[in-house]
C-alpha cells in the first residue's frame, strides 16, 4: 500500500453512548483499563439529531476517572453557545457539524479560542468540499459513517472513498481523520488503509459488557487496523 503522507498514530476512542449510563464513571475506568486512546462523547439535542443524549454537566461528572482525551461529538444546533460549558466541562476536542449552522468558520475560531482542539464533523451525504475553506481552523475531521443519531446502525461503504478522497484533500496536515459509526475490526481495517488514523466505535466495544471483554474488543480493532496500516500488533 503506498503511503504518501506519514501516518498520524492510530487511536481507538469508544463511544460511551454505548456504556451503561447508571454507571458511567466505572464504565470510563474500565474502558481506560482495556486500553483505549480517547473516550468519544456524543452528545444529541433531539433537533440536529432525532436523539437526547447528555450534556456538559454529565461530561463534568465522567471528568475524574480517566486522564484521557475527551473527544465530544457535538451533534446539536446551535452549537456556539454551548461551546464553553463543553469546554468547562473538561472536554479536550469539540468536533461540531459542518451542517449545524451558518457560521461553521466562527465555531471552529470559539474552540480555539477557549484552548481546545477544534474538529469538523460531516453527516454521510454532505461533500467534502463543505470544509474546503476551513482547514486552517481544523485538527480533527469526523466522518460520519452512520447518519448520527443512533449507535448499533450499519457502516455506510461509500465512507471508504470519503476517506480516501479527504486524505488526499489535507495532503499531508496535522489533521486527524476520524471515523464514527458501525465500526467493527473488518471495517477498521479498511478505513486505516484508507488513512483514517481515529477510530470510534461503541456496540463493537461494549460487547460483553466486562472490562476483559472491553480489552478483547478494543485489541480486535487495533490489530486489525495496525495490520492495515504494516504495523507490528
Ligand atoms: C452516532 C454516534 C456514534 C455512535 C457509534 O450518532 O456519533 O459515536 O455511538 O456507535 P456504533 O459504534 O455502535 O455505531
Ligand atoms: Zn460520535
Amino acid at each position: 500500500m503506498s503511503q504518501p503522507f506519514a501516518p498520524r498514530p492510530l487511536v481507538i476512542a469508544p463511544s460511551i453512548l454505548a456504556a451503561d449510563f447508571a454507571r458511567l464513571g466505572e464504565e470510563v475506568r474500565a474502558v481506560d483499563q482495556a486500553g483505549a486512546d480517547w473516550m468519544h462523547l456524543d452528545v444529541m439535542d433531539g433537533h440536529f439529531v432525532p436523539n437526547i443524549s447528555y450534556g456538559p454537566d454529565v461530561i463534568k461528572a465522567m471528568r475524574p476517572y480517566t486522564k484521557k482525551i475527551f473527544d465530544a461529538h457535538l451533534m446539536i444546533a446551535p452549537c456556539d453557545p454551548y461551546l464553553e460549558a463543553f469546554a468547562k466541562a473538561g472536554c479536550d476536542h469539540i468536533t461540531v457539524h459542518a451542517e449545524a449552522g451558518p457560521h461553521l468558520h466562527r465555531s471552529l475560531q470559539s474552540i480555539r479560542a477557549l484552548g481546545k482542539k477544534a474538529g469538523v464533523s460531516l453527516n454521510p451525504a454532505t461533500p467534502l468540499s463543505a470544509i474546503e475553506y476551513v482547514l486552517d481552523m481544523v485538527d480533527l475531521v469526523l466522518v460520519m459513517s452512520v447518519n448520527p443519531g443512533f449507535g448499533g446502525q450499519a457502516f455506510i461503504p461509500a465512507m471508504i472513498n470519503k476517506v480516501t478522497d479527504l486524505r488526499a484533500m489535507l495532503a499531508g496536515r496535522p489533521i486527524d481523520i476520524e471515523v464514527d459509526g458501525g465500526v467493527v475490526p473488518d471495517v477498521a481495517a479498511k478505513l486505516a488503509a484508507a488513512g483514517a488514523n481515529a477510530l470510534v466505535a461503541g456496540s463493537a466495544v461494549f460487547k460483553g459488557g466486562t472490562e476483559a471483554s472491553y480489552k478483547a474488543n478494543i485489541d480486535a480493532i487495533r490489530n486489525a487496523a495496525a495490520m492495515a496500516r504494516g504495523e507490528m500488533v
